[in-house]
């Protein structure tokens, strides 16, 4: 049987008949932990990390990991622990990363509807950044602020009516989106902010949309943030710092994204040509840190043949993992032990009562009830997407270091769940 390249390789790869994460044989952690269950590799978080750190070495820059990739705790406590600050959207992901271990002056606040309450959780912890996405947003910052006797750092989201050339629900810098400030209004609300007495100019911040697999849309970014960059600074507004969001995408099936380093050798090149080389640089990688990072393993439950389909019914549902419902993602399902006996078409689902609960459609697979299958490239907004429908638990989580394994998450029971709830 021909195998197909491992998305997430060297850190997961097979040997022999068996797959690994680093130095662990899944099978090994399926047994022992259950499934559904995430298996992450630290150095694959690291491994990931490194190019974006070649490409900036020596600059003045911070990468900020956009944590709603993937909110674990320990996930942060590696990226905290690397040096990385956070791309956050929420109170709840501030407190997430001060829980990890984060630094709140490293942190930047993004999102189109903050509220008061979250402004000011931020503001009393001493973030370094708000990324504001409307003129509306600007006025209630300043008058916050002022309240709590601050005065806070913004930069402005400019949506710059580029095409990220990714699917419609992850584009997020086009006209028709509900992001950022639109492109011909930002000068305008930039002499807006730096007229309101509750806010700092500090910088200017932009994201286009995600999985993006080629460099086009962020040079065109580049080139129509820095124009605006000038026009400001022309009418005496200062941008300390040049946010140019994440996005980059990741290999899910055969996809070629450049690499992190050679996409910023190319954006830097521009950079320093415009004369903006020695600016506070600033990125908001998620996906391109953990997708790869990560499995998640599940049990088959039942082989059900049919008529039209065969269906090959697995533990994991898309609660665990929502992107094929609502993007129909593709992940690659691999099974943990190779059979040599022939395979079958399935469509591989999970329990949950809905028709859209599919993992992978018409996937080749030689598998039995009580086999283990790794769904791969399950780092980036799988368990940070994960729900209760069902009232299923969400999955345990584990980091593999080398041959270490730390349990992360526990499994979440009925009682988690119902925490809370009251009887009337
Ligand atoms: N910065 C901002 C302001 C963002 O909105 C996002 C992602 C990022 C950074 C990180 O983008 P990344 O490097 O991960 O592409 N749930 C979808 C993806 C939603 C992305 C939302 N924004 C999916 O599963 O494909």
């Amino acid at each position: 049987m021909t195998l197909q390249a491992l998305p997430g390789d060297p850190f997961f790869s097979r040997r022999d008949n068996a797959l690994f994460c680093e130095e662990i044989a899944l099978s090994n952690l399926a047994a022992q932990y259950g499934t559904p269950l995430f298996v992450y590799s630290k150095a694959a978080m690291l491994g990931a990390l490194a190019p974006y750190q070649r490409a900036f070495a020596g600059r003045n820059a911070q990468v900020h990991y956009a944590m709603k990739a993937n909110s674990s705790l320990a996930v942060l406590q590696v990226f905290a622990q690397a040096g990385c600050g956070f791309d956050i959207v929420s109170g709840g992901e501030l407190s997430r990363v001060l829980a990890a271990g984060g630094q709140a002056d490293k942190v930047i606040f993004s999102g189109v509807g903050k509220t008061r309450a979250e402004m000011r959780q931020a503001l009393d912890a001493g973030i370094a950044c708000f990324n504001v996405e409307s003129e509306a947003e600007l006025n209630v910052l300043s008058e916050v602020a002022l309240s709590c006797g601050k005065v806070a750092p913004v930069s402005i989201r400019v949506n710059p009516n580029v095409d990220p050339q990714t699917h419609p629900y992850i584009s997020t810098g086009l006209k028709g989106n509900k992001f950022g400030i639109a492109h011909e209004d930002t000068l305008r609300c930039y002499l807006h902010a730096a007229s309101l007495p509750g806010l700092k100019v500090v910088g200017i911040d932009c994201h286009i949309g995600s999985q993006i697999t080629s460099a086009g849309p962020y040079l065109d970014t580049v080139d129509k943030v820095l124009d605006l960059v000038q026009a400001i600074e022309a009418e005496g507004v200062a941008i300390q710092h040049l946010d140019f969001g994440g996005g980059l995408g990741i290999d899910y099936n055969g996809d070629t994204p450049p690499a992190a380093d050679a996409l910023w050798a190319q954006l830097l090149t521009r950079i320093d040509a415009r004369g903006f080389g020695g600016r506070r640089l600033m990125i908001e990688p998620g996906r391109s840190l953990v997708g790869n990072a990560g499995v998640c393993l599940s049990e088959v439950l039942y082989l059900k043949p049919g008529e039209q389909k065969n269906f090959c019914i697995i533990d994991a549902a898309m609660n665990d993992l929502p992107r094929p419902a609502m993007y129909q993602a593709f992940h690659q399902i691999a099974p943990l032990t190779q059979r040599a006996t022939a395979a079958t078409l399935y469509d591989v689902v999970g329990p949950v009562c809905e028709s859209g609960d599919w993992i992978g459609r018409d996937r080749t697979l030689a598998v039995q009830a009580g086999d283990h299958v790794a769904v791969m490239s399950a780092g980036a907004y799988c368990m940070s997407m994960a729900s209760n429908y069902n009232t299923r638990g969400r999955a345990a989580e584990v980091l593999v270091d080398g041959d270490q394994v730390h349990l992360m998450r526990e499994r979440e029971t009925p009682q988690d769940q119902m925490r809370g709830e009251r009887l009337v």
